[in-house]
C-alpha cells in the first residue's frame, strides 16, 4: 500500500499569522520542518510592534532587553539562548548553538559573543516605544504581570514537513519589567518546548515560572505518548498547574501541542489565548479552550 504524504502544518501559540503564513508557505514549498519553525518565529523577533519577542521586547526593571529562545531538530539535537542581549533574532543563535558547537545553551555575555563570531550584528534591541513604555513604568515601578498582556506573549511554534518530520521553537523577551538576570521558560528545552519526532511536539506561553516547575512541555510529550491526544494531554498539564499553584488566577499559562498524525490540542488557565494553525493554504486563528 503506497504511504500517505503528510500534510504540512505549522501552528504557534498567540495570534501571529504572519509567523505561521510563513512557515506554511514554506513548509508546502518542500522546506525542512526545522528550517520552517525558525524563519516562522523569525517574523515576530523582527517585529518592533511586538513587546514580548525579539526587538522591541519590554526591558527588566534595569532596562536591559534580554532575549530567550531554543529550537528543536526532529533528531532531538536542541539549542538554547538566554540573557541575549545584542541580537533580535535569538532563535537563529539558538540554532547555531545546537549546530556548531557541543552544548546546549549559551547565556548572557558568552551567548553574545558567540553570536558575533558567527557573523550576527551587534544590534540594539530597545526601541524608542520600549524605551517610552519603560520610563513611564520607572515612575510607579509596579511589577504586576498582566493576564493575556496585550493579547499575545511568548511565540511558541511547531511544524510538521511534507515527510513527516516535526521541529519547534520558542522565542520571547520573557516577562515585562521581570528581575535582571531571571530566565523564563521559554529557553528551557522541556519547558517551553520538547518535542519527540516519534510522538509530537509541545510549546508554552504564559507565566515561566509556573511552566518550568512543572516541566510543562516534557509532560506534554510524554502524555501523548501514553496515548492521551494533544488536547487530553494540554488539558492535563494546565491542571497540574493549578493544583500546584493556589493563586493560578492571577497568571495565564497556555499550551499547544501537535502529534505525529497532524491533530491539534491547546489548552489554557484563562480565556482569551488563541493560536494559529497553517494548513491546506489555510490559516486560521483558533480560541483555545481554557480552564475558567
Ligand atoms: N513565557 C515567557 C516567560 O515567562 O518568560
Amino acid at each position: 500500500m503506497m504511504k500517505r504524504k503528510p500534510t504540512p502544518i505549522s501552528v504557534a501559540t498567540w495570534n501571529f499569522p504572519k509567523a505561521t503564513l510563513k512557515a506554511g508557505e514554506m513548509l508546502y514549498s518542500g522546506a525542512t520542518a526545522l528550517d520552517a519553525v525558525e524563519e516562522g518565529v523569525k517574523i515576530e523577533e523582527a517585529n518592533l510592534k511586538n513587546t514580548t519577542v525579539g526587538k522591541g521586547g519590554a526591558p527588566d526593571r534595569e532596562g536591559n532587553v534580554t532575549l530567550d529562545a531554543c529550537i528543536m531538530a526532529p533528531n532531538g539535537d536542541a539549542g538554547a539562548v538566554v540573557y541575549l542581549k545584542n541580537n533580535t533574532h535569538a532563535v537563529s543563535v539558538a540554532r547555531k548553538v545546537m549546530e556548531e558547537t557541543p552544548h546546549v545553551m549559551l547565556a548572557g555575555e558568552g551567548a553574545d559573543q558567540f553570536a558575533q563570531q558567527q557573523g550576527f550584528m551587534k544590534e540594539e534591541l530597545f526601541t524608542e516605544s520600549s524605551e517610552k513604555a519603560y520610563r513611564e513604568w520607572l515612575k510607579n515601578k509596579e511589577y504586576k504581570p498582566l493576564i493575556n498582556i496585550e493579547n499575545h506573549d511568548t511565540i511558541g511554534m511547531l511544524c510538521l514537513d511534507e515527510k513527516g518530520d516535526i521541529a519547534g521553537a520558542c522565542t520571547s523577551s520573557g516577562l515585562s519589567y521581570k528581575m535582571n538576570g531571571r530566565v523564563g521558560d521559554s529557553p528551557i528545552i522541556g519547558s517551553g518546548l520538547f518535542l519527540d519526532n516519534e510522538i509530537g511536539g509541545a510549546v508554552a506561553t504564559g507565566m515561566g515560572e509556573a511552566i518550568m516547575k512543572s516541566v510543562g512541555s516534557f509532560l506534554i510529550v510524554e502524555l501523548m505518548r501514553q496515548g492521551k491526544s494533544p488536547q487530553e494531554a494540554c488539558e492535563t498539564a494546565v491542571k497540574r498547574i493549578i493544583k500546584q499553584n493556589p493563586n493560578y488566577k492571577d497568571f495565564q499559562v497556555a499550551f499547544l501541542a501537535l502529534n505525529k498524525n497532524g491533530d491539534i490540542g491547546s489548552y489554557c488557565i484563562h480565556e482569551g489565548y488563541s493560536y494559529v494553525e497553517y494548513r491546506d493554504n489555510k490559516n486560521t486563528n483558533i480560541p483555545s479552550k481554557s480552564y475558567l
